[in-house]
């Protein structure tokens, strides 16, 4: 089958209307608050936008050319390649895309740890994470997102696993998060994984968990880090 730039298109939307419909189920339906950290062209932004009327979205993205040697574009497939060629292009579509909304839509244009310090917390209902995608790094985004979301919220994100990009790492990272602290993550449709949290989570937990910090001894690399190998992405045309 020919797949021209069109039917690419359409199924990349496809794919964000999904997501972004996934996101929705997860939040309550009045007024509310959500982040999504990595948000490339804004397109899972958009639809989150236009399907719940009353979300207050916040965008969390560097939207910077990453090093040539960095392990953003070793682990970050063609995104990170994209960002590599036309960073500010990327950051352009993200804000033509939401333009829309600008008055629900709060764009923090820096990485998820810089922004994640800006918020108190329990500041949100959902935070969605799709940044970056090491072990270390997805860790680094549980522990410093996780005390912002409100009790009874959801903790969530994209490419918990997909059998293509086994250099990905994110699922042995949420799975360890969600052991370590007794929660359930809910696997979901289109690679996306759902995390809910009780409704009173630090005395559920019996843990405020800004207290963990990434290099404990509660985080090992997960067993298949020894080993392991890596695909590299494909070098720049
Ligand atoms: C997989 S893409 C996000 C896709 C987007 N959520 C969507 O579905 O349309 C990963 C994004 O993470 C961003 N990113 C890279 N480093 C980051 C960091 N330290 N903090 C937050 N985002 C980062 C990249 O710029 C890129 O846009």
């Amino acid at each position: 089958m020919v797949r021209t730039a069109e039917w690419v298109r359409q199924a990349v939307m496809g794919r964000c209307q999904r997501v972004a419909k996934l996101i929705c189920q997860h939040l309550p339906d009045g007024r509310c608050k959500a982040v999504e950290v990595g948000c490339y062209r804004g397109a899972v932004s958009e639809e989150v936008l236009r399907q719940h009327k009353q979300v207050q979205y916040t965008m969390v993205d560097p939207w910077m050319k990453p090093e040539r040697d960095s392990e953003y574009l070793r682990t970050g497939g063609y995104t990170a390649i994209h960002m590599l060629h036309d960073a500010e292009g990327r950051y352009q579509e993200a804000m033509d895309c939401t333009d829309f909304a600008k008055d629900r839509r709060t764009v923090m244009r820096m990485t998820s740890l810089e922004a994640a310090s800006k918020f108190n917390d329990c500041d949100f209902d959902l935070v969605y994470l799709d940044g970056l995608h090491t072990y270390q790094d997805v860790l680094n985004d549980l522990i410093a997102w996780y005390p912002k979301i409100a009790s009874g919220g959801v903790l969530g994100g994209h490419d918990y696993f997909h059998a293509s990009h086994k250099f990905m790492e994110v699922q042995p990272a949420v799975d360890k998060f969600a052991k370590e602290h007794g929660l359930e993550v809910e696997r979901g449709r289109i690679n996306t994984w759902f995390i809910r949290l009780p409704e009173n989570k630090d005395a559920e937990t019996g843990q405020g968990l800004g207290i963990v910090s990434p290099d404990s001894q509660w985080y090992p690399p997960p067993d298949n880090q020894e080993g392991r190998v890596l695909q590299q992405a494909p070098p720049p045309a």
